[in-house]
């Protein structure tokens, strides 16, 4: 059963606000993309064939500077928001990123403070990021095998590389979680394997089930994969027993494996859609505000940032947000051509 708004409001500290929007959920996380470009080309994500040598990701002075994104955090946090999420694209491609940790972390020490990462460049930057006063990283990383990784990936990279990062990133103190989302036919033969690294390293995966954003994956259907197929496979290496939500607006279900209690989680947006609390507000790399991720128009901040009004404008929008995606697609499936998604990798997810 979901944790009602209701059961979590009165955790909230009395100093922050509890901004609801039409559907009475709070206002708790913010997911600030902090760049667009990303150094691998995932097929889900960014195609090669659509995202080659000679496309024009944004440059660095289009992107929301730091003293903007600064005023972004700050506004949101004043709103009720509790976690803040760096994304990209590859969040640690934009130049000075640990230096903004610093930042958000000097004026904010008790918000929760992450970044989605494909880990890259973790190993090098796991240190300074923790020093920084990040909290805790989520490792996408979709298969064990190198060519499987690849085909998902759209480009050659050592997924022993990325463990390694993981490794060293909870070695600094860094809270790890791995992310890996299956696709049918791609990397499903990836579950079991993705499943005993996890398990040989004691970190919590995520499967994420495929999702029809954006509009250059070619998205459908039959090649998704429900967490609840997943779950049936991993049955094979343990029993999963189902774990409560302990915070509001959680996206992953959580399990444990019974014979070694580590935690297994399924984020099954296609099967099992999560509306219902969806806390989330995300800013993109220049700074439009999408309040759902299958949004398909943002509204441009950049302009408001400075004004002295700026966290009220933010408010009003919450308030009036209405977005359940998740729920109503088999409903109403896109018929608009005007209506065309935003793209993932502008997002950050
Ligand atoms: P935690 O705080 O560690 O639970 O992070 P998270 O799962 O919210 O963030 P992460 O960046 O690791 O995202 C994991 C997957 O969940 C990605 O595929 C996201 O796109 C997806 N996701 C996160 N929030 C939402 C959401 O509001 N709606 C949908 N449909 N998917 C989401
Ligand atoms: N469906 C599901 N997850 C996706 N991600 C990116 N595109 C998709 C998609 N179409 C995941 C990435 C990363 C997170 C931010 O979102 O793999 O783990
Ligand atoms: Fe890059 Fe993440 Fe998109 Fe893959 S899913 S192309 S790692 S931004
Ligand atoms: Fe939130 Fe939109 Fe995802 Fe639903 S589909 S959980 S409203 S971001």
């Amino acid at each position: 059963m979901l944790a009602t708004a209701q059961q979590f409001a009165g955790k909230a500290q009395a100093s922050r606000k509890n901004t609801a929007d039409a559907r009475g959920r709070l206002l708790r996380d913010l997911r600030l993309s902090v760049i667009d470009r990303c150094n691998l080309r995932c097929q889900y994500c960014l195609p090669e064939s659509l995202f080659g040598e000679n496309f024009r990701f944004k440059s660095l002075n289009e992107l929301l500077s730091f003293d903007e994104l600064e005023r972004v955090a700050n506004a949101f946090i004043g709103l009720g928001v509790e976690k803040i999420r760096l994304t990209g694209g590859e969040p640690l491609l934009r130049p000075g990123i640990a230096d903004f940790v610093a930042r958000l972390r000097e004026q904010n020490p008790d918000v929760d403070l992450a970044l989605t990462t494909n880990a890259l460049r973790l190993k090098r930057m796991a240190k300074e990021l923790h020093d920084a006063g990040l909290d805790r990283v989520n490792i996408s990383l979709d298969a064990i095998n190198p060519d499987a990784a690849e085909r998902m990936a759209g480009r050659p990279f050592s997924p022993q590389d990325v463990l390694d990062a993981a490794e060293t990133a909870r070695e600094v103190g860094l809270g790890v979680k791995l992310n890996a989302v299956i696709k049918r036919g791609v990397n499903d033969g990836e579950i079991l394997p993705l499943a005993q690294a996890a398990r040989d390293r004691g970190m919590v995966l995520r499967y994420i089930e495929y999702m029809d954003v954006g509009s250059s994956n070619g998205w459908s259907r039959d090649d998704v994969i429900t967490g609840q197929e997943i779950r049936e496979r991993l049955g094979t290496i343990s029993e999963l027993t189902p774990e409560k939500p302990v915070t509001y607006g959680e996206v992953a279900r959580r399990y444990r494996y019974a014979d070694n209690g580590l935690e297994v989680g399924f984020i099954e947006s296609i099967s099992r859609p999560f509306c219902g609390d969806c806390t989330r507000a995300r800013v993109s790399a220049e700074g439009e505000l999408f309040t759902c991720l299958f949004a398909t128009k943002g509204i441009p901040l950049r302009a408001a940032i400075q004004r002295e009004d700026f966290p009220a404008l933010l408010r009003d929008i919450w308030l009036h947000r209405k977005d359940n995606y998740s729920e109503t697609r088999q409903l109403t499936p896109r018929t608009n051509a005007q209506d065309v998604p935003e793209e993932m990798w502008r997002l950050g997810g």
